[in-house]
Formats: structure tokens, sequence, C-alpha cells
């Protein structure tokens, strides 16, 4: 079999080809082939990998890279875009390098809410708490922390922001460490982060691409094919691309590949979604990277776009020291199976992003190990035999960042009942407190790896997405500083015995719901909440249930990674009021309990919709169970997720996105549009690429010499290296020179660049640019009009497109554009509201122009201000440019 020569051309090592092929029943060049999904879910054959080197931001770090690059071995060139392997260095994540030309080795470490698995770092709230507070300055301003931890440890490459999943299931396991059900919230947050990341230095990595919206059978293993997230062009475009999109124009450098397959076609390998999508049509111009023991295939990933192999391993990680690339793609070079250019386009893209984050310029080395807490410790911990050194230094990157931390914990505390006012309460109210999600983990705040259980406070979920605590401020020692009259029952059973309630009396109850990552299972719950449902965990429908029997002032707390349903006591008259504090990361108390007593007041937002029961939802969205064979998640609800679903079904949610109560009250007024750049349906014309300096490089395939390793170079056992054996490389030459060719080329394989013109919607950096022109901008004063209550409103800006006949452009009653959060306005107080609709906004995708499509650019499009996506304040109409105010919305 030609995979088993020395020779071979397939870029994949024998033992993990005979594996996949034996077991999956497949080869590397099958592998990419789409999979029986159903019609019409394609994952159309996209080729060549598009080259990069076009982009006017990234022209700088390009210049730099492609003379370094050139000075390359072939050897060199293969070392930086493969991972050493699975626990062969600091990070979790470790590149090899290009010493020679001083191009280091690279660290990458999780995760989008801290530094994971090492010390003196912030845990700092999660995602879906950073987009509860509707605040863009809050969410850049996190980035910036965040990027300030990730370089003080020496981390080249933040494993974040997550902006994939969506949250298009409400049960999916890792929807917190992502910023909420809605495209726009997650874009705008996600892109914050990733400039807040970058302007220190640090490259963010944008994740995961794409479609991996649940976690059960997300991994493709020796026994059974990933789930495939079978979406449909439009769904892609106007859900889960969009904050990929913005992402990229955001400038995010790297990009990661989910575990899934999209499509039918494996995401690691999937030339739709990285060649099609990312690299041509969102002209993104960094490397691609894998997710962990993603990589598939050598050749096969190459020539869909991917860029660089992570960790580093095949599926089997570890043991048997085998890789996809590093020393098989060398030899799939020498060979030629994978083109020259491809090969230059890999490595530039890699020196590219290290260029423009200006790490070339003393980037600090990592002074940490994800592996061991000991100062001392083997550095190769998967090596048979290892060195051993100072691994870590304790490097305290925290700073004044628990400051941030607590603002965006607290700015993201969403109200959502709060009958007869019953908060704020006073901190001289006899408070009684239920359940164990008000204290800290009793068995330490860190006990459980990566906090694969849920006991005491619910910071954060469970997986690669967690962080250390440094300590917890947990909510019932808060109480207790502030509060003289606190009792606490450290349990989820309502105790019995109780003494009687008195009318002042307030009870509050502590309940949570948890999520995370596959790699662990939960009391029962495999990263989604397979078992649990949306349920509150630990019985806290019945604690709370209780306490309302016996308290007549009842304050529910809610931790939570996303919905849960509260059918069982929402309308219990004692449950006076209920308070979302999602997932707050180190900082639960403070931020919590100044809320409570009313030093400031709420001002988060709901980042998904509530239903009033799970099967509110439809079908499409619950959790795909294992099966034989692939399992098929298709998207079949398209657009409608979340508030869209709901909205045109006429269900009526317990609680809508977007919704959160403020103890002040705001009013709108001076509420004016103004329209930019007229709209045409189509937009203008792409601009041409601005060159392409890969086609300029050195193509030729180089002399095996180049694939040796240097003399005297010694091996660590299982390290994964570049170089080949000297007979090996001799022979993956000549196959090169007798013009063998790696036998499966995909379908549609060509290695003929595409023109821009090919690709209408593309464009440098996140896609035709004129997508991002100012088509309108809403104007309007918001005023505190309370009188006892300082607060921040939250401005959110709703389009409703206007009525079409044309079911092509069919679109959701209401999508969130954009949105605004005010400082804190005394009674009284105002402030200037300024809301942009760019073409984007008002744009539908039409899947058989593959472009963008005003459906209507004369009608009237609405644009509706409310602080939820079911209570609006003024609407604006893009025709008469006219504004009301006192309109009901639209529903
Ligand atoms: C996760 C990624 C993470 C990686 C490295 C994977 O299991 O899906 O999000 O960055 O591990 O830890």
């Amino acid at each position: 079999m030609h995979f088993l020569s020395s020779g071979s051309p397939s870029g994949l090592s024998a033992l993990s080809l005979f594996l996949l092929s034996d077991l999956l029943g497949t080869t590397a060049g099958a592998a990419i082939q789409p999979r029986a999904v159903p019609a019409p879910y394609v994952a159309a054959s996209y080729y060549p990998a598009p080259h990069g080197g076009w982009a006017d931001d990234w022209a700088d770090a390009y210049e730099k890279a492609l003379k370094l690059v050139s000075q390359m071995t072939l050897a060199e060139k293969t070392n930086i875009t493969g991972g050493t392997g699975f626990f062969m260095g600091p990070c979790v994540g470790n590149t090899g390098s290009a010493d020679r030309l001083g191009f280091p080795q690279l660290c990458l470490q999780d995760g989008p809410l801290g530094v994971r698995t090492t010390d003196n770092v912030t845990a700092f709230p999660a995602g879906i708490t950073t987009g509860a507070t509707f605040d863009k300055k809050l969410m850049y301003e996190r980035g910036v922390a965040l990027g300030q931890e990730f370089k003080g440890k020496g981390v080249n490459m933040y494993l974040g922001p997550s902006v994939g999943p969506l949250g298009r299931k409400p049960r999916a396991g890792r929807n917190w460490e992502g910023f909420g059900s809605d495209p726009v919230l997650q874009a705008f947050a996600g892109a914050e982060t990733v400039r807040g990341v970058q302007d220190q230095g640090c490259i963010a990595v944008l994740k995961h691409l794409i479609g991996n919206e649940q976690e059960i059978q997300r991994m493709f293993n020796v026994g059974q094919q990933g789930i495939s997230a079978n979406i449909d062009d439009r769904a892609m475009h106007e859900l889960y691309l969009w904050p990929f999109a913005e992402g990229v124009r955001a400038g995010t450098a790297v990009v990661m590949t989910s575990y899934n397959a999209v499509n039918g076609s494996a995401s690691s390998q999937n030339a739709y979604s990285i060649n099609g999508l990312l690299k041509e049509e969102l002209g993104f111009q960094g490397p691609v990277m894998t997710d962990w023991l993603a990589h598939m295939s050598g050749v096969a990933s190459a020539l869909a776009g991917l860029d660089m192999s992570m960790p580093g391993d095949t599926q089997i990680p570890v043991l048997p020291g085998t890789a996809y690339f590093m020393y098989e793609m060398t030899r799939a070079a020498l060979n030629g199976s994978v083109p020259m250019d491809r090969i230059n386009d890999m490595a530039t893209r890699v020196v590219a992003a290290w260029y423009k984050l200006g790490q070339d310029k003393d980037y600090p080395r990592p002074n940490f190990s994800s592996n061991t807490r000991a100062r001392t410790g083997l550095l190769y911990p998967a090596a048979v035999f290892s060195p051993s050194g100072v691994v870590n230094q304790y490097v305290n990157v925290q700073a004044d960042h628990k400051i941030i931390a607590k603002q965006v914990a607290q700015e993201a505390i969403t109200l959502l009942k709060n009958n007869g006012s019953l908060l704020p309460i006073s901190t001289s109210a006899p408070i009684k407190v239920f359940g164990t999600d008000a204290q800290a983990n009793p068995d330490g705040i860190n006990k459980c790896t990566d906090k694969s259980c849920n006991k005491g406070t619910l910071g954060m979920g469970w997986g690669s997405g967690s962080a250390d605590y440094p300590y917890m401020d947990d909510p019932i020692s808060s109480l207790k500083r502030k509060a003289g009259n606190v009792e606490f029952w450290n349990t989820d059973s309502f105790p019995k015995n109780l003494p009687d309630a008195t009318a002042d009396d307030v009870a509050l109850v502590f309940i949570s719901s948890d999520s995370g990552e596959n790699s662990y299972e939960v009391e029962g719950n495999h990263g989604d909440r397979d078992k649990s449902g949306l349920k509150a965990w630990h019985n806290g429908d019945e604690l709370v249930q209780k306490a309302a029997e016996k308290y007549s002032n009842v304050v529910v707390v809610v931790h939570t990674v996303g919905p849960i349903v509260m059918e069982p006591w929402i309308n219990h008259p004692s449950v006076k009021a209920v308070v979302f504090a999602h997932l707050p990361g180190q900082e639960a108390g403070d931020s919590l309990t100044e809320v409570l007593f009313g030093e400031v007041s709420p001002s988060g937002h709901l980042p998904y919709t509530l239903p009033v029961s799970e099967s509110d939802y439809p079908e499409s969205v619950g959790i795909v169970p294992n099966g034989l064979g692939q399992p098929q998640d298709t998207f079949s609800e398209g657009i409608y997720i979340d508030y869209r679903y709901f909205q045109k079904n006429g269900v009526k949610p317990q609680y809508a996105f977007g919704h959160g109560l403020s103890y002040a009250s705001f009013a709108y007024s001076d509420v004016r549009v103004q329209a930019v750049t007229p709209l045409t349906t189509v937009p203008p014309a792409r601009p041409a690429k601005s060159g392409d300096p890969i086609a300029a490089m050195n193509n030729t395939i180089p002399p095996a010499s180049e694939a040796l390793r240097p003399e005297g170079f010694k091996d660590i056992f299982r390290y994964r290296y570049s170089f080949l054996a000297e007979n090996d490389a001799k022979n993956a030459y000549a196959d090169g020179a007798a013009g063998k060719k790696y036998p499966s080329l995909p379908p549609g394989y060509s290695t003929t660049q595409k023109e821009a013109g090919q690709t209408p919607a593309g464009g440098p950096s996140g896609g035709n640019p004129a997508l991002w022109d100012v088509a309108y901008v809403v104007s309007l004063t918001v005023t505190n009009n309370g009188t006892a209550h300082a607060g921040k409103a939250s401005t959110q800006l709703y389009v409703q497109f206007p009525a079409t006949d044309n079911a092509k452009y069919d679109t959701p009653v209401l999508q969130l554009r954009d949105f605004a959060k005010t400082a804190a306005l005394a009674p009284g107080e105002s402030e200037a509201v300024e809301l942009t609709i760019r073409r984007k906004d008002v744009s539908v995708w039409d899947a058989e122009l593959q472009n963008w499509v005003v459906p209507n650019p004369e009608g009237r499009f609405k644009f509706w201000i409310g602080d939820a996506s079911d209570s609006f304040g003024a609407v604006c109409y893009s025709d008469s440019t006219a504004c009301e105010t006192g309109v009901p919305g639209p529903l």
C-alpha cells in the first residue's frame, strides 16, 4: 500500500492512517468528501487554498514574514506549522521553531476567561456574563486585561475568544464560553475581545470554526465519526459565520477550527469552510489551526487550507509520537503532494501573525507550566526521557484586574423580576440565605480539575474554558460583611424546623445550572446538559418552592451557564425578585451584593431567551444523541434560533432576549435617524486583491538536503520534528521528481488561485468592505426619569425588514443590530446615544447570488429602539427618516 512505504506521498503516518482507514472506512483523501448528509447541506469543493498577503491591514506583517520565510529551509517551514506534541512543552500547545532565524517556539494557552492551569491570574467572568453587560467598552477592557495576563505569562496565543458555539441549543455545553445566542451580540463581544487582547501584543485565536453547537459526539475518534452540523448557506452567513466575519475584521491573527464536521466534512479539513468561507470570502490572512487532536489527515487538510496542527499529534495522542504535519509535511512537500506554494503560504501566515502583533520585539517567554505547579519539573512530560528544569516562576499577572473583573460581573447582573420593588433590600433586613451555591466550594475553590464539579458558588463552567481562582469572593462572605442580620443554611434541601418567618424576613435562595466540555461528565451531564436539561441543579426548584411557602419575600439568585426553566416557581407570589448573576468568575460576592443592597442599579440584560418550558424550542435544537454512524445535526430551523424562533412562531417567552430591569427608569427623547450611505440592492463591487506575494516566492521543490537534521542535533523521544531521515528525504524527493502524485486528490482540486471577481461578497479581512458602510445612524437622548436611583441604561436597536412576498427574503420579525450602554445616570440626568446600522445589517444572504442583498432598498426598514427584544421606546423609519416614541413594538 502506498502509504506504508517510506516514500509515501500521503503525508500521513502509517499507524494513524491504518487506524483511521480501518475503523472509519476512510483514507486521507476520502475523508474530505462530504458524507451522507441530507440535501441540500453541501460542503462544496473549494480549491486551491487561497494565498494570503493581499490585505492592507496585514501588508507590513507580510512584508517582514516573506523575508523571513524566504530564508527558511523546508524543514524550518514545516516545523513552525506543527505542534511538538501533547505535553511536549510548557503550554497546552507549543509550535516548533526556526531558531536559526530567530523565530521562537510559540506558546498557545487556554482559555477565554483567564490563563488556564496556572497560578497568580485573574478568573474573569465568563463570556456569557460579558455578553450580558451589553457594554462594548467593558468587553474591550476585559480583553485588555486578559491580553496583559496572557502576555505576562509568556503566552503568544490566547485561545479565545469563543464565538462558536453561538448558543443555538439551550442545553449545549460550551455556550457560556461565548457571549450569547445572537450573532450580533456575539460578534461585537468577540471583536472587542480580539481588539483588547491584541492591543497588548498577544495573538487572539478566534474559535471554533464552525457549527460546534453541541458537545456530545463532537469529536471524530477511532470508533465513531464526529457529529455533522448541517447548515444551509443562508443560516451559515447570517448566523454562524457573522461573528467570525467581525472577528476577522477586528484583526484576529489566528482562527481555530472545530471538532465537528460541517455538512459532512470534518472542520479541520473542510475546504468549504476554511478555503471558501474563511480565506476567500472573509479574506482571512492569518493561520488556521486545528482544535486539539482534531487533526485527521496530512495532505488533505493542508490542501483544504489548514495551516497548523495542534497539539501536533494524530488523533491517538502522545503514545506513538506520530503527526500528520511536521515530518510528514516535509515529506509531502518533497514528493510534491502538497505544492510548495501551499507550504510557503502556511509558514508565511504563521510568521505574519507573529509580526503583526509585534512579537518579534521582546515578547516574554513562557514562565509557567500547564503540566505541573511545582517549581521544577519535566520540560517535556510526554517524552520518556525528558530533561528537567525550572518550569514555574509564579509570575503574578493580576495587576488591578479584579476591578474590571468585578465591573463585568456586576454590570451583567440581570434583574428579571422585582415585584413591589422588593429589591434593593436594606442591610438591616433579616436575611435568610439558602443554597450551597452561596458559598465557595468548601473542599477548595480549585478542587476539581478544570472545574469539573458543581460544588459551591458556580463562577464558571467546566473544561478548557476554565481557569483557577486566585480567590473566590463568594456571595455569603460579602453578605455577611455588608449586612448585620444574615443567617445561612449551606444546604440545597430546605431545612426543617426553622423559626417562624416574620414579614420583614427576606429569603435569598441561590441556585445554579452548570455545563462544560465533553471531556468531563459532571453529575451525569456529558458537557451538554443532557441529564439535567434546563432544570436548576441540586433540586433548586424545590428549594425555591419551599422557601416561597415559608417566606413572603423571596429573592432567587441564579448562577447559570444558560437558560433555565423557572416555571415551577416563577409565578409564586412570594418569589418577588429574580436575579441572574450568570457566571461571575472570582468576583461573585460584592458585585452581587452591591446590587442587592442598592449601591448600584442592575444593568445586565439577557443574552438569550428564557423559555416558559423547554418544549417552547424547535425540536431541531435538542441534543442529538450518540448513535451508529455519523450523527446528523441538521439545522432545519435555519435562521430562526432563540428569539428569532419565538417571535416568528408567536411563542411567548418567560423573559425575552435582552430583558433586564433597573432600579432607575429611562425615557427616550430627540430620537432621530440619518441616512448616510445610499443603499443599492447589491453592494458596490469588492476591491481586487492587492497582489499575490506567495506566488512570487520560490515555489519549486527544494533539494532533499533541506529536510535533514542539522548536524549534531539530538532528538527527544516522541517529540515531533520536521526533519526526515536521509533515506526518507531522498525517496520522497525522487517520488516528486518522478511526478508521482497524491493518489486521491479531492474532486474539483485545482492549483489556480481564484480571481477576486469570483467571490463578489469577498474582500480583505472580513469580506467586501462595503458591507461595513454606515447606512443609517440613529441618535437619541436617554434620560433617567426616576427619582431615587442612578442607573446605566442599555439601549438596543433591532431592525425589522420591509414586508416581502419573496420567500427567499423572508426575515425574522426583529434582529438585534447595535447596542450601547450609558454611564450611570443620576435621576434627571441624560446622555446622548448613537446606534449604527451598516449595509450588512439591512442585508440578507442570497445563496443563489452568493452575495448580500438589501431586499428592498427603498422600502421601510423599521429601527426599533428599546431595552429588550420585546420592549421598545421608539421607532425610526428608513424611508421617511422620521422617528416616533410611544409606539408599541411589532408584536
Ligand atoms: C477545546 C479548545 C481548547 C483546546 C486546548 C479543546 O478541547 O475545544 O477550545 O482551546 O482544547 O485546550
